[in-house]
């Protein structure tokens, strides 16, 4: 499979912002149609999510109180390039769809990185920008690196990039939201808070070295090998936020001793066949008793993903549905 690396920019400075920002992926990353622009090699797994009641005090949401709901998680390699090797590019997502029990869905899309570079969809897509213009060939993780240097608020996220390390498996990284959401509950009280999943099976890390000789995808074949002997779990963990600490800026951490309570456990039981084309990750969509927070990027997630599915979903039409396992 080989990508188109060519973008008609004068074609991007007519179109909304989202628009533009996936030509950009495009033109750095290349185009691999049918696939996602971001996070593009996945695959997706059945599991249960058990809430143990401990955010009930703190949300009304469904899935938060005491009845069990089933999960589709999609883990992915985070390159928009679907033949990148897992060993090549350490940041990694995990993506959890829980169906309620009305029916309804919500989302939780978390990586490994606890910070995310830019702080507004126009620096984001600025970033993108200047990686297209200055592309020559398909650049890699440290050319990005140096082009989103030039975004002051890129330093946290650009420090923990020099530090993390390829997951052993995708059952044992420690996963975040990023984002702040609001938790209201029954009398309307607002709560900031922060997800974090925590292994069960406790973190453990490749080294650089060790990394680029694994197998393009051997964290899936991993994850394969491992639930043939059992299920995979992690705990579910929410960061209370004081009332100074930032809920609209995704390039910064909230101090590492606010107070954390867990609130659930999710076991991932088995491989899904396929991943159903329609399926979309949209971090905005949430039930009763969670509400967005004004973080600019969080809602322009909402636009950049639906324009993703769109542009898969009409270049899947026509080549037969559900004939990639691992879109
Ligand atoms: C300007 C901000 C961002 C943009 C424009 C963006 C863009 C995208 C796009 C286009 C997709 C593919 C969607 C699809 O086709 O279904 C995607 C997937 C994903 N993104 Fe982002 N993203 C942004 C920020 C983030 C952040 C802050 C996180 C971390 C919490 C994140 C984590 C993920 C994950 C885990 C996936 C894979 C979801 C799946 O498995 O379907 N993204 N992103």
């Amino acid at each position: 499979m080989k990508g188109d690396n060519t973008l008609k920019f004068d074609k991007a400075a007519e179109s909304p912002l989202e628009e533009q920002s996936l030509d950009y992926i495009e033109a750095v990353a290349g185009k691999f149609p049918g696939y996602r622009r971001a996070h593009a090699r996945g695959n997706c797994y059945q599991g249960v999510f058990t809430p143990n009641g401990k955010a009930a005090a703190l949300t009304d949401a469904p899935h938060l109180q005491e009845e069990a709901v089933p999960v589709i998680v999609r883990f992915s390699n985070s390159s928009s390039n679907p033949n990148h090797s897992d060993g090549l590019t350490p940041p990694k997502g995990m993506a959890v769809q829980f169906i309620l029990p009305n029916d309804q869905i919500t989302n939780l899309v978390c990586t490994n990185i606890p910070v995310f570079f830019a702080r507004t969809p126009e620096t984001f897509t600025e970033v993108l920008e200047l990686a297209a213009s200055a592309k020559k060939g398909v650049p890699d993780l440290t050319s990005f690196l140096k082009i989103a240097k030039q975004v002051p608020e890129s330093t946290a996220f650009i420090d923990l990039m020099k530090e993390v390390r390829l997951p052993a498996s995708y059952a044992m990284a420690q996963y975040f939201s990023i984002h702040a959401f609001y938790f209201i509950n029954s009398s309307g009280r607002r709560q900031a808070v922060k997800y974090i999943w925590n292994p069960d099976e406790g973190m453990s890390t490749y080294t650089k070295k060790d990394a680029i000789k694994l197998l393009h995808n051997f964290l899936d074949e991993e994850l394969d090998e491992r639930l043939e002997s059992g299920p995979a779990g992690f705990t579910l963990n929410i960061q209370l936020g004081n009332e100074d600490d930032p809920v609209d800026d995704p390039t910064i951490e909230w101090p590492g001793d606010r107070q954390q309570i867990t609130i659930g456990h999710l076991s991932i039981t088995g491989k899904m066949e396929n991943c159903p084309d329609d399926l979309v990750f949209d971090p905005t969509i949430l039930p009763q008793g969670i509400e967005c927070t004004d973080d600019p990027i969080l809602h322009f997630r909402h636009l950049a993903y639906s324009a993703s599915s769109d542009r898969r979903l009409r270049e899947k039409e026509g080549r037969g549905k559900g004939d990639q396992a691992s879109i």
